[in-house]
């Protein structure tokens, strides 16, 4: 036994709300084609707030929440592939900005939008051997820099957003035991650093998304010997209403153990789980000892699930 609970968690979204029937002033697509095949209706696009600004936010939400300081955190991850910059990472901009000690391990990494669930198992894994035992996990992206908004089958599917969690590691308690998986594939989801947008071929991605979910869930439950019926809550990342209403009826998992935010955001990418997360604790749909399950998937290919208790 060793592993993290989540002590707290935030989130932080950008003011503007893009709207599906302004999109379709801009691109031929309609509300009705949007919602029916995604069930996005709307998405908060940045037009004033940074990737600094949305991480540090959505941190100082997960960090009061938890009732924990800045300086008693050892390691601090940003999952995401949008950072204002590169150097400094957005990590080490948190450093400051959060005024987390100059000993807490600080660093990116880029597992596209099952970015929170790599970021979570790799905190967990540095803070069994860090002598600070709270790790900040920031999930962020602003996909609004690196979409074609010309383009109608990926500009209608994203949104802007941070999401954030404190865990806390302990002997005494149980790993997440994630699950993460990897195979590389540069035609479904592409993104360029130079001179280009994401592009996705959009069909193969959601059957990719239907056998990579139900994957996640079934060695997540056998990693940790349980059974569907014994999670409290699900957690999915939100890429499509259809493949989370899928997954809900193939585990016969009930309304009030799942939830879907993808109508009003979009997918938010490596925010898209901690923001959910941040929702439920809000709306006090979670509480001390339930057992989540994450299931997240994406561009790389990557994906991955974990079960992590509230603490
Ligand atoms: C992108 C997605 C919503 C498209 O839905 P779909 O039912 O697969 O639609 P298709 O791509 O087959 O396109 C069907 C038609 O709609 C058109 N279309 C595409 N985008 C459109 C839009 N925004 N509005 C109207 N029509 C659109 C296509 O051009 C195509 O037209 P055609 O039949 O004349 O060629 C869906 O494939 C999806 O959600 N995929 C997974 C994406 C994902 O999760 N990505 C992130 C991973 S983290």
């Amino acid at each position: 036994m060793s592993g993290i609970k989540i002590k707290g968690t935030g989130r932080s979204l950008p003011e503007r709300i893009l709207t599906n029937g302004e999109l379709a002033q801009t691109v031929d697509t309609s509300d009705e084609w949007i919602v029916s095949r995604t069930g996005i209706r709307e998405r908060r696009i940045c037009t004033k707030e940074s990737h600094t600004g949305l991480c540090a936010a959505a941190a100082q939400n997960a960090l009061e929440h938890a009732g924990i300081l800045p300086e008693q955190i050892g390691v601090c991850i940003v999952a995401t592939m949008t950072p204002d910059t590169l150097v400094p990472s957005a990590a080490c901009t948190m450093q400051k900005a959060l005024g987390l000690s100059c000993d807490t391990v600080c660093f990116d990494l880029n597992a596209a939008c099952t970015g929170f669930l790599y970021a979570l198992h790799t905190a967990e894994c540095l803070l069994a051997a860090a002598p600070k035992k709270f790790g900040l996990v920031i999930g962020a992206d602003l996909f609004s820099r690196v979409l074609d908004w010309s383009d109608r089958s990926t500009c209608i599917l994203f949104g802007d957003g941070a999401g954030a969690a404190v865990i806390e590691w302990r002997a005494e308690w149980p790993s997440a035991g994630a699950v993460l998986g990897c195979a590389g594939n540069s035609e479904l989801l592409r993104c360029p650093l130079q001179n280009g947008y994401l592009t996705m071929e959009g069909q193969r991605v959601f059957k990719f998304a239907l056998e990579a979910v139900p994957w996640c869930i079934d060695r997540v439950l056998e990693r940790q010997g349980l059974t569907a019926e014994d999670v409290d809550f699900f957690v999915f990342h939100q890429a499509n209403a259809r493949i989370i209403d899928l997954a809900a009826k193939k585990y016969r998992i009930p309304p009030e153990k799942y939830c879907k935010n993808i109508e009003r955001f979009g997918n938010t990418s490596a925010a898209s789980i901690p923001i959910v997360l941040s929702e439920l604790e809000e709306t006090g749909r979670l509480s001390s000892g339930n057992r989540v399950l994450l299931v997240g998937f994406g561009g790389g290919l990557t994906w991955g699930g974990a079960l992590v208790e509230i603490a």
